[in-house]
C-alpha cells in the first residue's frame, strides 16, 4: 500500500507525493497553486478555464488564467468544452503556456456550463466526452485526465462508465472521480466504495475528491479507496497548513502570525495580478477562510479571547464584505486579532 509521501506517475509525469490541489473556480489561479505548492503539494490543478475563451484568444482569459509560474511544476490546467476542434485548439495553448498536464472537467453540474454541452452534462454523451478527450490529447501532446461525478443524479453510475470508455477508447492518462452525483452539487456524503470499484477496475491513477476537508478524512479516504492520490479543494481554502500536516506529518495548527503573514503573501500576489481595485473585490471571498483560522488559532490558546471572536465575526465579515479597499479589509482583520488580546501580530508594510 503505497503512502501519501510516496512518488508517482501521472502519463509520465513524475509526481512528489499523493496530495494534489483539486480544481477550483475563481480561486485556483497560479498564486493559490503556488501556494499549494509552498506547502508540499505534490500536483496542483488550474480552475476550470473555458477552451472557447482560451480558443477565441479571450485576453484576460489568456493573460490572467493561463498564467503558470515556474515554481509550481508540475501543474495540471483544467479545460472545459463540448467541441472537440475548439478543444484541440485550446489544447494546444495551453501545452504552450507551459502545463505539464492537461485535465479536462466532465463533472461541473453549473447550468451555466452544462447547458453548452460542457461539464456534467458530457456524462450523457459518452462518444461527444470521447471525442473531446481524444482532440485535448492531439491538440496538445500532453498526458490528459478527466474529472467526472460519478453520476447525474442518485443511483446513475454513467460518470463510471465514462471513466472506462475514456481509458480505453481515449487512452486517457488518469481519471479523478467526485463520488457525488451531479444533482448533489457539493453537498452529501460521498460514496468512496465506488471510487474502490473504479480503481479495482482501472489500470491508470485514480484520484479522489469529495470530502476531504481534515487530515483525517484525506488518510481516511485515501485508505478506504486506494486511489492514486487525493484532490484537496474545500479543505484547503485557506488551510495550505492542510498539505504540510500531510506531506511533512506536521500537526500543529499555524499560529496567528503565520495566519496573517500568509494572508499578506496572497493579499501581495492578487494585487501585482489583478491590480488594486480589482484586488479588493477579488480578495473578498478569501477573508472568511483566513479568519477561520485565526478563530481556529484563538480556540486552541484561550477561551475567552474565542467568546469575544465569535461574537464580532458575524459584523467583521461583513464589514471585510464591504471594505472599500484591501488595505482596509487587511486592517480590519489585524484589528480583531489584536483586540482579542492575543499575541500582537507582526505589522507588515500597509
Ligand atoms: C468553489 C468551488 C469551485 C470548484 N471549481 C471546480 C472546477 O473548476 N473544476 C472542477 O473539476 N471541480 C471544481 N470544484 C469541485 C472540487 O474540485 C471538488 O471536487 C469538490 O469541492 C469536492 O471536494 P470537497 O468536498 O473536498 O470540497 C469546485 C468546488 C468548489 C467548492
Amino acid at each position: 500500500m503505497p503512502t501519501l509521501t510516496d512518488p508517482w506517475k501521472l502519463g509520465g509525469v513524475s509526481i512528489p507525493n499523493r496530495v494534489v490541489l483539486a480544481p477550483l473556480a475563481g480561486i485556483g489561479n497560479w498564486f493559490v497553486r503556488l501556494q499549494a505548492k509552498r506547502y508540499g503539494a505534490g500536483l496542483v490543478v488550474s480552475e476550470m478555464v473555458s477552451s472557447f475563451a482560451v480558443h477565441y484568444r479571450n485576453e484576460r482569459t489568456c493573460r490572467e488564467l493561463l498564467r503558470i509560474h515556474p515554481d509550481e511544476h508540475p501543474v495540471s490546467m483544467q479545460l472545459f468544452g463540448a467541441d472537440p476542434d475548439v478543444m484541440a485548439s485550446a489544447a494546444e495553448r495551453v501545452a504552450a503556456a507551459g502545463a505539464d498536464v492537461l485535465d479536462l472537467n466532465m463533472g461541473c453540474p453549473v447550468p451555466k456550463v452544462c447547458k453548452t454541452g460542457a461539464g456534467a452534462a458530457l456524462l450523457e454523451d459518452e462518444d461527444r466526452a470521447l471525442e473531446v478527450a481524444r482532440a485535448a490529447a492531439r491538440g496538445s501532446g500532453l498526458p490528459v485526465t478527466v474529472k467526472l461525478r460519478s453520476g447525474l443524479h442518485a443511483g446513475d453510475l454513467r460518470g463510471l462508465r465514462l471513466a472506462r470508455a475514456l481509458m480505453e477508447r481515449a487512452d486517457v492518462a488518469g481519471v479523478s472521480i467526485h463520488p457525488r452525483h451531479a444533482s448533489q452539487g457539493h453537498r452529501g456524503v460521498p460514496n468512496y466504495d465506488l471510487v474502490r470499484s473504479l480503481v479495482d477496475e482501472l489500470p491508470v491513477p485514480v484520484l479522489v475528491s469529495g470530502g476531504l476537508h481534515t487530515a483525517e478524512q484525506v488518510r481516511c479516504a485515501f485508505a478506504a479507496t486506494g486511489a492514486a492520490a487525493v484532490l484537496l479543494a474545500r479543505g484547503s481554502l485557506g488551510n495550505p497548513w492542510l498539505f504540510a500536516q500531510l506531506v511533512e506529518g506536521t500537526d500543529t495548527r499555524p499560529s496567528a502570525e503565520q495566519v496573517l503573514a500568509e494572508l499578506d503573501w496572497v493579499i501581495e500576489r492578487a494585487v501585482a495580478h489583478l491590480g488594486a481595485e480589482r484586488a479588493t473585490r477579488y480578495l473578498r471571498k478569501f477573508y472568511p477562510w483566513y479568519l477561520e483560522r485565526l478563530l481556529e488559532e484563538r480556540i486552541s490558546s484561550a477561551e475567552a479571547p474565542r467568546l469575544h471572536a465569535r461574537r464580532t465575526e458575524g459584523k467583521l465579515l461583513a464589514a471585510l464584505q464591504t471594505a472599500s479597499t484591501f488595505h482596509s479589509a487587511r486592517a480590519l482583520i489585524r484589528e480583531a486579532v489584536a483586540l482579542d488580546g492575543a499575541t500582537e501580530p507582526a505589522l507588515l508594510d500597509a
